[in-house]
């Protein structure tokens, strides 16, 4: 167990190091498999999650390189064209990785073999009745413990393949409307999913780049099967969800002048800057461009001004899903504090991110109300250094680190090293900016 030792800091100085997004990777390197020729993927990310995938993808035959350039990861796919993986010798392990799991889920229910798909006791503990049940639709056979939880074994249909269907998702899901879109691709016809808000659309972008017929229109996308992908050439966009740790803190911290680099800026999962700029956040986007589909920019932040606080709920809630924890920490020092609503999602995350979070930021001192779907967190508290835990939550070890910084006093955070899930070396970049 890894303990981390946080002191309060003035602010943040310098241009963070930071990871590629893990959405967008996750999703390359799966399209890169399954499409024909080679991919090859710049700054991909070097979290434990997106290693997973590229770990079950070598299981299913593929053939992947990776290198260090100049301490950018780059990593390449010899893909096996649609239909083309091989039957596993072993159950897939995707460790901590929920988007690993949900992703393959679709991929392998085309394929007319037995594969398991597994992994930590933490991923073993969430839904997937979700992706069970429109791939059992489009014709694949799936069992899971407790009809829900993985070990999730699947096996495709024999013959003439998967059949199209028009799904409407329960649950407002980008691992599962990607699912279906990759079940989709190997259908026998044209696929549709409609999402109850508009989450994240890095798979539709993504296979519009591996050159799928995509068509969209508002909450629905469709995909027309059977038609080949095309490898490319790739350069993946920093993390804004990593990043957002480093802005929060930043904001929160009078002496901060702090660099964000080329950070992803796709508007469907930017919501933190439309949320954190009309309250006065001191924020610079800069730079902007769109390379293969996906929005980029550096920003620019000043820290020091006050924050109004407000209300996160309905579609927003769905948009700021992995920056809620660092928003409940910024939430106890804004003018008006955080109301957060239909958030019943993070009690089935990495680990139940509405209690971790309310136990933790009770136990630096703050005030919060725990609800069934969110939190009621007071603003203009003084937290106060103290042990909190990761819960083994990556998320929620960085979220406790930006509350390290803002406390006054020593910080403990036990189980800290979850945070390289999704961002090795946080730790030590936190470190190299801090004032
Ligand atoms: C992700 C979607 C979200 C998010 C996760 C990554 C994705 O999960 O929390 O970190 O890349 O599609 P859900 O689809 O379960 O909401």
């Amino acid at each position: 167990m890894s303990a981390r030792i946080l002191q309060p800091a003035q602010g943040l100085v310098g241009s963070a190091r930071l990871p590629g997004d893990k959405s967008i990777s996750h999703r390359l390197a799966i399209l890169g498999a399954i499409a024909e020729g080679t991919t090859e993927l710049v700054n991909y990310s070097p979290g434990r999650d997106c290693r997973s995938t590229l770990d079950c993808l070598a299981a299913l035959g593929v053939c992947i390189t990776k290198v260090d350039a100049d301490g950018v990861p780059k990593v390449t796919v010899e893909g096996r064209g649609l239909g083309g993986l091989s039957a596993p010798t072993r159950e897939l392990d995707a460790g901590n990785s929920g988007s690993t799991l949900r992703m393959l889920a679709g991929v392998l229910a085309a394929h007319p073999f037995e594969s398991v798909l597994t992994g930590d006791a933490s991923l073993r503990r969430r839904p997937m009745r979700r992706v069970i049940e429109p791939l059992e639709q489009m014709g694949a056979t799936l069992s899971a413990r407790d009809a829900d939880f993985p070990p999730l074994r699947i096996r495709g249909p024999e013959g003439s393949g998967l059949r199209p269907i028009n799904y409407v998702l329960p649950v407002a899901s980008a691992q599962v409307k990607t699912a279906v879109l990759l079940a989709g691709l190997h259908a026998s016809g044209t696929t549709s999913v409609e999402e109850p808000v508009r989450t994240r659309d890095h798979t539709e972008l993504a296979l519009e780049a591996f050159g799928a017929s995509v068509t969209r229109e508002r909450r629905r996308v469709a995909v027309r099967g059977q038609t080949p992908l095309r490898g490319g050439q790739f350069v993946i966009p920093n993390d804004l969800s990593a990043a957002a740790f480093f802005l929060v803190a930043g904001l929160l911290l009078p002496k901060t002048n702090l660099v964000l680099p080329q950070v992803g800026l796709n508007p469907t999962r930017a919501a933190l800057l439309d949320f954190l700029l009309p309250q006065g956040a001191q924020i610079k986007v800069l730079d902007v461009e769109t390379q293969q589909g996906e929005l980029r920019g550096n920003l620019h932040a000043r820290g020091g001004g006050t924050l109004k606080g407000g209300v996160i709920d309905g579609a927003l809630t769905a948009k700021l899903i992995d920056e809620l924890p660092v928003l409940a920490v910024l939430g106890t020092q804004t003018d008006e504090g955080l109301r957060l609503r239909d958030a019943a999602e993070l009690r089935v995350k990495e680990s139940d991110r509405l209690h971790a979070l309310a136990e933790n930021l009770r136990r630096l001192g703050a005030k919060v109300e725990e609800h069934p779907d969110g939190l009621d967190v007071p603003g203009r508290q003084r937290l106060r250094g103290a042990g909190v835990s990761s819960f083994g939550d990556h998320r929620i070890a960085m979220a406790m680190a930006v509350a390290g910084l803002v406390a006054e006093g020593e910080t403990t955070i036990e189980d800290a090293a979850c945070a390289d899930i999704s961002f090795p070396g946080f730790f030590d970049v936190l470190a190299a900016l801090r004032e």
